[in-house]
């Protein structure tokens, strides 16, 4: 008789991580959970750090649709812990969409955190820390909550009628815990109302029980809009800089990067950064600027910064059809977060269209504004008939790039 497996323990609390808004403040034309920060989504992240944090069951509350994606990025986040993962479909309103969440929680359960998503880079200690307070506390919720550092004025219209005193305001953010029974009574009780409350919070203390707060952090602010979208992006760059690059401050770091498309696209060409009426237009992701793209690799690949597919892959609807103004000055950015000073860009092109030469000061020069002015070699050649890009059946790209580590105080 062999012996069973060692059951791990149950735990007992869980968190809800509703992943299920739109995100139409951020218009990515995703939900914004799924959008990529990186080379992984909002959702991925925020669960990445949901799983470092003390065991819990952890439900993820998908937008409708993309119950699979969202399973995909939960399993990845779980590792070895897939037993603790469950997936349900969100509702309506952020209320709807815990409430779904809710019902999915084991029997067992005695600590809810409910977690939004949008809160990416919340760092585990923050759940940790919540749980903790909602264990020792007797039952009262617990919300981390950061001091209001602007002035605020109260208005109507554009006049000014009053100030507002902010050592009377806290900035709530989540995970909020609160002991499990309390707040699925609490949820029952505010779906017989018909009221929408703002956060968990608020519908809690609505049924009469206390809140109390204890200290926030920084990195759990909310991805509301591109500009949040692309703060994330900027502390994960500069977090994720390879220890021995930038600290060698001024060495060169050489990068090569290639590209081909074919001759199949629709519209009008997109080459070099620039428009090109009347030539057959490239297919591929974006707008098939084979050139540009060679130039990210080349860029990414001198600096370590992985790839093209790992910034601006298809996880990255964001830029979709994007032009290569868009992706080169991206990649200016990641480059700077991560402490690269770009030296220059050589790229050469091999296909028999388009006639280059007669525009290629103008696209060395686009295509350096986009880096911020580090210089940009364009040159163009034909292959003697031979090959595809001799059949004119498409074109291939070489770059190559250099870039320099600059010294910490410079960063
Ligand atoms: N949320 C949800 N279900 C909803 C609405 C929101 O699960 N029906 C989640 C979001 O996915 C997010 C969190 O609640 O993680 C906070 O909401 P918010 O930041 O407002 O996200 P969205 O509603 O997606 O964004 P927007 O309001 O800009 O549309
Ligand atoms: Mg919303």
């Amino acid at each position: 008789m062999t012996a069973d497996p060692p059951l791990l323990p149950v735990p007992r609390t869980a968190v809800v991580v509703v992943a299920a808004g739109s995100g139409t403040r951020l218009g990515a034309g995703a939900p914004k959970a799924l959008v990529g920060i990186d080379h992984r989504t909002v959702l991925r992240h925020a669960l990445d750090r949901v799983f470092a944090a003390a065991p819990a069951q952890v439900v993820v509350v998908a937008p409708a649709g993309y119950e699979g994606e969202a399973e995909a990025d939960a399993l990845a986040a779980a590792g070895p812990r897939r037993d603790l993962v469950r997936v349900v479909a969100g509702g309506e309103t952020r209320q709807q969409s815990v409430a779904a969440g809710l019902a999915a929680l084991w029997g067992d359960v005695e600590t809810v955190l409910v977690h939004d998503a949008a809160r990416a880079l919340t760092p585990s200690a923050l759940l940790d820390a919540v749980a903790a307070a909602v264990a020792e506390g007797v039952g009262e919720g617990i919300i981390p909550a950061l001091p209001v550092i602007d002035t605020l004025k109260r208005v109507s219209g554009d006049e000014v009628v009053g100030v507002v005193d902010r050592s009377e305001l806290a900035a709530a953010q989540t995970p909020q815990g609160f002991p499990r029974r309390l707040l699925d009574e609490a949820y029952a009780r505010a779906a017989g109302d018909g009221a929408d409350y703002t956060d968990d919070a608020a519908l809690f203390a609505a049924a009469g029980h206390p809140v109390r707060r204890i200290a926030g952090s920084a990195r759990a602010f909310k991805i509301t809009t591109p500009a949040d979208l692309e703060r994330a992006r900027l502390i994960l760059a500069a977090e994720g800089a390879p220890a021995a690059g930038p600290s060698q401050a001024g060495a060169p770091r050489i990068g090569i990067g290639t590209d081909v498309h074919g001759f199949s696209g629709e519209g009008v060409l997109r080459l070099a950064g620039l428009e090109w009426p009347g030539e057959p237009a490239l297919a591929g992701h974006s707008d098939g600027d084979a050139v540009a793209h060679a130039m990210v690799d080349a860029l990414l690949g001198a600096a370590g910064l992985g790839d093209i597919g790992t910034h601006f892959g298809t996880d990255h609807p964001e830029y979709a059809g994007a032009h290569a103004e868009v992706f080169l000055a991206r990649t200016a950015e990641i480059l700077a977060a991560a402490g690269y000073a770009i030296g220059n860009v050589s790229v050469q092109f091999q296909g028999n269209r388009p006639r280059f030469s007669a525009r290629r000061a103008e696209a060395e020069a686009v295509l350096s504004a986009a880096l911020g002015g580090a210089p940009v070699a364009v040159s163009a050649t034909t292959t003697d008939g031979l090959g595809f890009p001799g059949r004119g059946e498409g074109i291939a790209v070489t770059a190559v790039a250099l870039v320099h580590g600059l010294a910490p105080a410079a960063r």
